[in-house]
């Protein structure tokens, strides 16, 4: 059994694949990827198994060379990669600076590519790749343009992945989840004068939904959403036009007067 590679393994759903994989999948080796260093430890002393941590920022290419460089040292066994690493904020064209949308395409797109494309060649018959998709990547979503297109080149992308990587016996799932109780939905909340949903409700268990994707990757799913509400707009996003759901979309909304981003 080779390693598991976590992005975004300091903190929600990245951290949660990490202590499922250890218990639904047998893996007792993790390369745990993310920013804060602390955090990073204190995933590694909750999972009790051999961690490499590597602190890197995936929005820099020092960040993503600092990979490569390990990885090319060390050439280990991949049996699951999960890019969990990325981040989300809600705001117009007129509302986001200009380094949060260059950061959210920087980490949620390219990270999650060239994480993907040089860890691939190590990976054995068997092996798996989980990429964080999202329940806002099924229709335009105007004041999360950003981010939701983002997620929508993810499933794509996974989604042609998966069949490119069928002969060698690797499986690419693409995971997409409605709000899920993390540390996301406080930060995606940032900019000032953003227009922000008035509620994040139903917020989905992290654990819950973490199992239900291990479960689907291993049985070689492209797509896994969750929960019944996601599966539910996701159906209305395949019947209904997109000016329709982007009228429902923006009744959803309400102006962000507390915080600041710009
Ligand atoms: N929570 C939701 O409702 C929800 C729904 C659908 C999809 N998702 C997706 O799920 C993934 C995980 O999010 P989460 O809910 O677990 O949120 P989270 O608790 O905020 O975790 C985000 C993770 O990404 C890492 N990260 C962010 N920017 C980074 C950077 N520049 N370099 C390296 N690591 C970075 C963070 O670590 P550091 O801060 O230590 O760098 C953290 O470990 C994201 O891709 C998100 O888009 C979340």
């Amino acid at each position: 059994m080779g390693i598991a590679v976590i992005t975004g393994a300091s903190s929600g759903i990245g951290k949660e694949f990490a202590l499922q994989l250890r218990d639904m999948a047998g893996i007792g080796e993790f390369w745990l990827i993310a920013r804060n260093k602390e955090r990073l430890e204190l995933t590694a002393k909750e999972l009790g198994v051999p961690c490499k941590i590597i602190s890197a920022d995936l929005s820099t290419e020092e960040g993503i060379e600092k990979y490569r460089a390990i990885l090319d040292e060390e050439k280990p066994e991949i049996s699951y990669l999960v890019n969990a690493a990325g981040f989300g904020v809600f705001g117009s064209f007129d509302v986001l600076a200009e380094s949060t949308v260059t950061d959210m395409i920087d980490v949620n797109i390219k990270a999650t590519v060239l994480i993907t494309h040089m860890s691939v060649k190590y990976m054995k018959k068997g092996a798996r790749i989980i990429q964080l998709g999202s329940g806002s990547c099924f229709t335009p979503l105007p004041h999360f343009n950003i981010y939701s297109s983002s997620k929508v080149f993810v499933l794509h992308y996974t989604k042609s992945l998966n069949y490119e990587l069928k002969p060698y016996g690797i499986r690419a799932t693409c995971f997409c989840p409605g709000w899920v109780d993390t540390a996301f939905l406080p930060k995606s909340l940032d900019a000032k004068d953003a227009y922000v949903p008035k509620s994040m409700k139903p917020l989905l268990d992290c654990k819950k939904v973490v199992k239900g994707c291990v479960r689907a990757s291993k049985k070689g799913k492209a797509m896994y959403v969750t929960n019944w509400y996601t599966k539910l707009q996701h159906l209305l996003f395949k019947l209904l036009p997109d000016p329709i759901l982007t009228k429902m979309w923006l009744g959803m909304l309400k102006k962000n007067e507390a915080k600041g981003d710009k």
